[in-house]
């Protein structure tokens, strides 16, 4: 339905494929990327919100973003470019009958943009909730401006009058097809083709239930079809089962299609679809009691191949708060098409006195086949067209729109666990993949990537598109055995005292893998000295004992096999400082010149980091301050907006504090009151070299540090 949202969810969905098959509940995602201005290009208006609404305009290089009471056409390679807008707002006169029906007026009766697409003739068609009052227009983009004709077109059963309902479209051969409610309450929703013959479906509880409108996509089911078959529009949603034999109320996920050609019967029927259909669909999540709940769908086709392989990929979420996992299912268009075509219909049967239950039709069923398209078969017994259907055919469908058969994902299971999806408050662009992320051969691999392989000439992992040459990549099952063997890590060199304490970073690429620690070839254990911690090892109350190389291995596994990485490696070897006097390295010789020197410089820069630290929990208001108060109340969508970049940019900054041993002797004093001097001597020694800053386990100073 909104073509960025798509990418998102698929750029997001090589890094969730990882998981293992049989732990489809296991949600950890392989990498996690902060948002940041360098990663993602935004588009925002001062004032304007609810960037809802896309359409990409390829030919004319636009993205054409719909908001509340404006519609902009963005620079399709960067979209923070505005290249035109226009505004469509609400009148007072509107805005006042909107609120006397009883609407909010700031937030019901505004015009927000629902409904973009383009006509045949190169236009585009807009509707907007237009204050609980839809309407629709026509809309051209010429000489760098975007024009509204104002034809002022009734949007009733085309876009929603309620902002918060939600809704689908399509729209072809210049037919909008919509899913919405038709009427002010929200109480009569449809499924509508507006043009030229309006058709709809039926006001009855049998045909859709409460129902929330997911999306649509078009299938050419005609193409090369032997039966003469029609064109058919798909139409995602969930809604309450009316076949529920449960005492409580349930919503279950369902696809129900149409002919394109359908014309509504001659009687029975008149201007109502002939071939509305619909089924159950089924996302078996293990641990679920209730089904999950359908929320968007992809529509994939390989270009090569007929329409029978189309996969529809469908994001499910659970419909109890118990959880907040989320499932992608997969369904071959040709599983959805055949149970349509050739299953059977479910049939309510009156019991007891005011009761109805659904049960399977096994009763003899009309000819030609209820719902279906008109066909060859059709044809040849005189009927061209819906409006010739029997009354005996259109009477069943009318009263049995619901297939008995639910339709099961590929593999009847889902393809992952979870899902990561965030809201905006404005318009995000993200590459599709940003292969250089990945520094190894096998990380290439391994984490998947559709759009990325291993360049063994180049050595780096690039965009498939961009390269003529053959890459190494297996996104199946991720096997990474054709990868060359990777160049060996650089030795570190790092010295220790005796009595002191270091730390050797090493971070994974993936959080999926294990790290483990080798010494001098040896696997380490954890001991009361030696912590393996996740971004390292630290070694403390150093000895002799503990010189040699240290190399630190990831293990990550796929369907393939285990594949082990070094990722860093240490010659750790007895501090050459105060080579000639034996002394200064003892823990009793700390009060030593140089020692008391780095002392004092590291409480002054302590000092610093301190107050830098005060200084932007002021500023974020972490800590309160009389004049920034209000101002924080007063712009709360900036402060959630801005959380992320705002994080990650003083990242830096948290790091270097998170270096200092001063939080780790409030933290650790009591047991270990002289470890601060320690360090600080060795921190003055070693000031240079990042990667052997001393830390301790209980160090950690994260954003929302209270001080
Ligand atoms: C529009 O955005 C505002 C601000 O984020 C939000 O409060 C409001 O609920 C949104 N309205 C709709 C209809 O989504
Ligand atoms: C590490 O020390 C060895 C000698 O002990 C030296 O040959 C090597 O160049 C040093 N490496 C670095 C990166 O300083
Ligand atoms: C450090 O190790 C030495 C022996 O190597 C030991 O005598 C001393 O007590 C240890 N210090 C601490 C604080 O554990
Ligand atoms: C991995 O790929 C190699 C090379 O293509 C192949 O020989 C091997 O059988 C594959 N391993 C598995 C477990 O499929
Ligand atoms: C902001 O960051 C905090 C702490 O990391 C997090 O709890 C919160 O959900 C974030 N808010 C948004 C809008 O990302
Ligand atoms: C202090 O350090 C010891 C080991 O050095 C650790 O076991 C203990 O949990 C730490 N105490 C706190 C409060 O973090």
């Amino acid at each position: 339905m909104h073509p960025l949202l798509s990418l998102t969810v698929f750029w997001l969905l090589p890094l969730a494929l990882t998981l293992e098959e049989d732990s489809p509940l296991d949600c950890v995602p392989r990498r996690s990327v902060p948002y940041h201005r360098d990663n993602a290009l935004l588009f925002r208006e001062e004032g304007v919100f609810n960037y809802s609404t896309m359409l990409l305009r390829e030919d004319l290089g636009l993205l054409v973003l719909g908001a509340s009471e404006a519609v902009y056409a963005l620079d399709l390679n960067d979209i923070s470019k505005k290249l035109a807008s226009v505004k469509w707002e609400v009148t007072q006169q509107q805005k006042d009958e909107c609120k006397n029906k009883g609407k909010d007026p700031k937030l019901d009766c505004k015009n927000y943009i629902r409904i973009l697409h383009e006509t045949e003739d190169n236009r585009m068609y807009v509707c907007g909730t237009n204050a609980f009052d839809p309407e629709c227009d026509y809309m051209s983009y010429a000489d760098g401006k975007l024009t509204l004709e104002k034809k002022g077109e009734d949007g009733k059963g085309k876009c929603p009058f309620d902002p918060f309902q939600r809704y689908a479209s399509i729209m072809f051969e210049n037919s909008l097809y919509s899913a919405t409610s038709m009427n002010f309450l929200g109480s009569e929703p449809v499924l509508m083709r507006s043009s030229p013959i309006s058709i709809r479906t039926e006001f009855k509880s049998s045909w859709l239930h409460e129902p929330n409108f997911v999306s649509m996509a078009e299938m050419p089911e005609s193409e090369m079809s032997a039966e003469g078959d029609d064109d058919k529009v798909y139409l995602f949603f969930s809604e309450t089962a009316v076949e529920c034999d449960c005492y409580n109320k349930l919503v279950v996920s369902r696809v129900a299609r149409v002919c394109k050609g359908d014309l509504g019967g001659q009687r029975t029927l008149q201007k109502k679809w002939t071939s509305f259909l619909k089924a159950r669909m089924d996302c078996p999540v293990l641990e679920s009691q209730l089904p999950y709940i359908i929320q968007d769908t992809y529509r994939w086709c390989d270009p090569q191949r007929p329409w029978k392989d189309c996969l529809f990929y469908a994001v499910f979420t659970p419909q109890s708060d118990t959880s907040d996992l989320s499932a992608v299912c997969a369904y071959r268009v040709s599983d959805i098409s055949k149970v349509f075509a050739e299953g059977k219909y479910k049939s309510p049967v009156p019991v007891e006195t005011s009761f109805v239950k659904w049960v399977m039709y096994s009763g003899e069923v009309p000819v030609p086949r209820p719902g279906a398209c008109i066909n060859n078969e059709a044809r040849s017994a005189g009927i061209t067209q819906t409006l010739d259907l029997p009354d005996r055919t259109l009477q069943f469908i009318k009263d049995r729109p619901l297939m008995d058969h639910v339709i099961q994902p590929i593999g009847e299971k889902p393809l992952m666990g979870q899902l990561y999806a965030g809201s905006d408050y404005g318009a995000v662009q993200i590459p599709l993949a940003t292969c250089g992320r990945s520094l190894s051969c096998m990380d290439c691999v391994l984490s998947r990537d559709p759009y990325c392989g291993w360049d063994k000439v180049t050595g780096k992992c690039i965009l498939l598109s961009s390269s003529q040459s053959e890459l190494i990549q297996n996104v199946k099952e991720g096997n990474a055995s054709l990868c060359p063997h990777a160049d060996p890590v650089k030795p570190l060199n790092q010295s220790i005292w005796p009595g002191g304490n270091l730390k050797l970073r090493c971070l994974s690429p993936s959080s999926l893998s294990e790290t483990f620690w080798e010494r001098d070839g040896r696997r380490l254990t954890s001991a009361p000295r030696l912590q393996l911690l996740r971004d390292g090892l630290l070694i403390l109350n150093a000895s002799d004992s503990d010189t040699g190389v240290y190399r630190c291995l990831s293990v990550e596994r796929s369907k393939t096999g285990e594949y082990t990485t070094t990722v860093a490696e240490f010659q750790v070897s007895t501090s050459p400082v105060g080579v000639g006097d034996g002394n200064a390295i003892l823990p009793e010789a700390r009060t030593d010149g140089p020692s008391v020197a780095g002392l004092q410089a590291t409480i002054g820069f302590l000092v610093v980091s301190l107050l830098a630290l005060l200084a932007w929990n002021f500023y974020n208001g972490h800590i309160p301050l009389p004049w920034n108060c209000r101002k924080n109340r007063e712009q709360p969508m900036e402060q959630e907006g801005g959380n992320s970049s705002v994080a990650y940019q003083h990242a830096p900054r948290l790091a270097l504090a998170e270096d200092k041993p001063l939080v780790s002797e409030r933290d650790n004093g009591t047991s270990n009151n002289n470890h601060a001097g320690e360090e600080a001597a060795l921190g003055a020694a070693e000031e240079e070299n990042d990667a052997s800053k001393v830390n301790l386990p209980s160090v950690q100073i994260n954003d929302e540090s209270e001080i």
